[in-house]
């Protein structure tokens, strides 16, 4: 049997992302116990445990053929690969932090400063399209200590909740990159990986829809069926029952979570009551 090489993270903060997205999309996965290869129990996919750094290099060089990997660090490396999905956890950002006694007015204030970074490509990149003019320090960890200890004058690093930042006396002056996890794949894909590859993404296109919408379910007057059926956008129309109260039904959809309280407050508008909403498992589109 032949098997679709995946990479994820050995360590680090999109490693439990990416294992409970296959275990949502019902693959397997018996983690042995220091094993950095693994096979899928029911689905042709090897997994490889692999460290962030080296996955842009193997997935380009086709050692593996997909990946689940930060985006920031696909930018960085300037890797020849394809971003096939956005995944839809470990969000952060790529941001410039100066000392929170700095009293920053915009990015010359930035001219002929000292930046700490690991990202120094993306960084570079920013600085140029800007024309700031900086010098760029590369370390490979604890960068927002640099400005503690006289290293540099600010920092560029990845920034998520922001605790790093402020426990470091640190504040985000600039967004360099918005950053998430993605599935990339290697740019030249034999035919039959092609086809793992469209099995694997609609499972993992089922989770992320069901992650992004909300079954709703409220009692509508009679009357009022049609003009709450064109408030709720999402699946084809919504599915109309019978309340045992006379001149009343229950109306059942589906809407996006993104505009859920400006859908609630218009559904209330125009007459519906006893509005549940509930989390979905899987939807199929
Ligand atoms: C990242 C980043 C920051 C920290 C920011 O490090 O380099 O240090 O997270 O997160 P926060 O805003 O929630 O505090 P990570 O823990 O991913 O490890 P790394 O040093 O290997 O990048």
């Amino acid at each position: 049997m032949t098997y679709l090489k995946l990479a994820v993270q050995k360590s680090g903060r999109l490693k439990e992302g990416s294992l409970s997205l296959l275990e949502k999309c019902g693959i397997r996965v018996s983690n042995g116990r220091d094993a950095l290869k693994v096979k899928a129990d029911n689905f042709p996919l090897e997994i490889f445990y692999l460290r962030n750094s080296d996955m842009p290099r193997y997935l380009q060089d086709g050692v593996v053929d997909i990946a689940v990997i930060g985006e920031n660090l696909l930018v960085e490396k300037q890797s020849d690969v394809k971003i096939l999905k956005r995944l839809g956890f470990s969000k952060c950002r790529l941001s410039i932090a100066v000392p929170s006694g700095f009293e920053y007015k915009g990015l010359s204030d930035l001219n002929n400063k000292r930046i700490a970074t690991s990202y120094p490509n993306t960084l570079k990149t920013y600085l140029d399209s800007n024309s700031i003019n900086c010098q760029i320090h590369t370390i490979s960890g604890s960068v927002e200590i640099a400005p503690n200890i006289g290293l540099s004058d600010a920092v560029c690093d990845l920034v998520s909740s922001g605790n790093t930042l402020f426990t470091n006396g640190l504040k985000e002056c600039e967004l360099v990159l918005k950053s998430e996890a993605v599935l990339a794949a290697n740019a030249e894909l034999a035919e039959w990986k092609l086809k793992a590859l469209d099995k694997l993404m609609f499972r993992m296109d089922t989770i992320l829809n069901s992650r992004k919408r909300k079954y709703v379910l409220m009692n509508v007057p009679n009357e009022k069926i049609q003009s709450v059926s064109k408030i709720l956008p999402v699946l084809k129309s919504p599915t109309v029952m019978p309340l045992a109260e006379p001149g009343w039904s229950s109306l059942h959809s589906v809407i996006e979570e993104d505009r859920f309280w400006d859908i609630i407050d218009e559904l209330k508008n125009e007459g519906a009551e006893g509005i549940l909403i509930a989390p979905i498992d899987k939807i199929v589109l």
